[in-house]
């Protein structure tokens, strides 16, 4: 149980005694302070819990006081009070990690009602790290779980990697785990006292990445009014964590292995470069070689960021983490929505293990999660378990380098290996067909019935090649 300890930081002496005065009735411990000495003497020596801080003090700039508090507390919640509607500074401030904001004049309810629902919060975290230490002991690592050779392995490596300043870049299906990779290595890293900036590639219009990459001045385009910075100028001295990287515009491409060459960054509509210190981590779904071979992805960008390389395995290939998943996200569930524990039957995992999983690990916590709302019972059984059972029968087998599921159809294998020949030969159909011992009559038939040059770029012989 979370202690309740709350600090108070206002310069206006009666405002501090009236909300001492209203919190301590709701049984907190209150301490105040009336300038940010004394603010931060407090945090230093009591272990607070919440701070109530005034933007507006004598002594220091509260934006200024609540980094100092973040530096020696690095768990304490900040909530700002703002007055006269001043919602812009404080959307600022939650920008820099302020958990809330609460408008002055104080409405006293309210307050009451803020400060109850961010103890819950903290309970609740403290409730999941015990569940998490308890539980799983030398298996949670930078609140990953996995017990699996493989994952340990990968464990060790993230320590290796957290030390030196490396690019990385980390490939698995989806839902494996890569976000979760890139915050335990930056965590890890001494660049964890500044901050991890995340950008999804994939959510991101081609023609604005640069922009959102590296910033622009103003007047740069029509609409920049004012100059903005890019995420790597925000990132400085900390981690970019580039989502999706296979989504990056080709142009854009150029920029960043500027970047990664000679750490320079040029925003929009500004002829001059700046340094900027940055460790760059990117993340991928896709086959970004077959990206390099297709020509939209630079080889040379490819081996910049590709430095050290981390392949999350998809679940199905480590088995012995689904129930350890399983039980945890199970018990998470239970105790976010204040709920009994369950816990699931033999058949249940039985099932889950034959599963093959391919939204990984995603997918996984999904199915837990209805199965703990749908099923009225203590103990889930198969039967509250969502899994397709015609996805659930095949597994994968491969055809030389290829693979597949084993349920496809014999049309479906003969399109994959087609696809894969042209991919290899990069949509040179004469040596596709070679590969394919079938004639090229043959195999351009075959293009057209399946509609495979939709999908794969196809050379005509007529075309020049290169
Ligand atoms: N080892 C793990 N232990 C506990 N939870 C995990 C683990 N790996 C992943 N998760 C959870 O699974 C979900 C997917 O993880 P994450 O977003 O890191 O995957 P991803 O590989 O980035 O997926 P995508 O490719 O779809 O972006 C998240 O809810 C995450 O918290
Ligand atoms: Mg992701």
């Amino acid at each position: 149980m979370v202690r309740k300890k709350i600090l108070i930081i206002d310069d206006n002496v009666s405002t501090l005694k009236v909300i001492k005065a209203i919190l301590s009735e709701e049984g907190y411990v209150v301490f105040t302070a009336s300038n940010a000495k004394d603010a931060l003497s407090i945090v230093q020596t009591e272990k607070i819990n919440v701070i109530l801080l005034d933007l507006k003090m004598p002594d220091m700039d509260g934006l200024e006081l609540y980094k100092k508090i973040a530096q020696i507390d690095k768990k304490v919640v900040v909530i700002i009070m703002t007055a006269y509607g001043t919602i812009e500074s404080a959307v600022n401030a939650m920008k820099l990690g302020i958990e809330d904001y609460i408008q002055k004049p104080l409405n006293y309810e309210e307050l009451k009602i803020t400060v109850a629902k961010i103890f819950e919060k903290i309970n609740l975290k403290e409730e999941l790290e015990i569940l998490k230490g308890q539980l799983y002991g030398e298996n949670v690592f930078e609140n990953m779980i996995g017990k699996s050779r493989k994952m340990k392995e990968i464990f060790k490596k993230i320590i290796n990697i957290a030390k030196v300043d490396s690019t990385v870049l980390i490939t698995g299906e989806s839902g494996t785990g890569k976000e979760m990779v890139a915050k335990a290595i930056h965590n890890l890293s001494n660049r964890r006292e500044n901050k991890m900036i995340s950008i999804n590639l994939a959510a991101i219009p081609e023609g604005l990445q640069e922009s959102e990459l590296f910033g622009y001045e103003k007047g740069a385009f029509t609409g920049a009014y004012t100059k903005k910075p890019g995420k790597f100028e925000i990132a400085d001295k900390g981690t970019i964590f580039l989502d999706e990287i296979g989504n990056i515009n080709f142009t854009v491409q150029a920029k960043l292995l500027r970047v990664l060459e000679d750490k320079k960054i040029e925003p929009l509509g500004s002829n001059k470069s700046r340094i900027v210190d940055v460790r760059i981590i990117s993340a991928t779904n896709s086959d970004l070689m077959a990206e390099v071979s297709k020509g939209r992805f630079r080889e040379d960008l490819y081996y910049r960021l590709n430095v050290i390389s981390i392949n999350l395995p998809p679940l199905r290939e480590r088995k012995a983490d689904i129930p350890l998943l399983a039980e945890f996200f199970l018990n998470e569930f239970c105790i976010k929505n204040n709920m009994e524990k369950k816990s699931l039957s033999d058949s249940a995992i039985e099932l889950l293990l034959q599963y093959n999983w391919p939204g990984n690990i995603r997918e996984l916590r999904n199915v837990i999660e209805e199965a703990a709302v749908v099923s009225n019972s203590e103990i889930l059984t198969v039967e509250d378990l969502n899994i397709n059972p015609q996805k659930n029968k095949g597994s994968t087998i491969f055809i030389g380098d290829l693979e597949l599921s084993s349920n496809s159809s014999l049309i479906e294998i003969e399109k994959e290996l087609i696809k894969n020949a042209l991919i290899k030969t990069k949509g040179n159909q004469t040596q596709a067909a070679k590969l394919l011992k079938i004639s090229r009559k043959v195999l351009l038939n075959k293009i057209k019935r399946y509609n495979i040059s939709e999908i794969v770029q196809i050379r005509t012989k007529s075309k020049k090649m290169g």
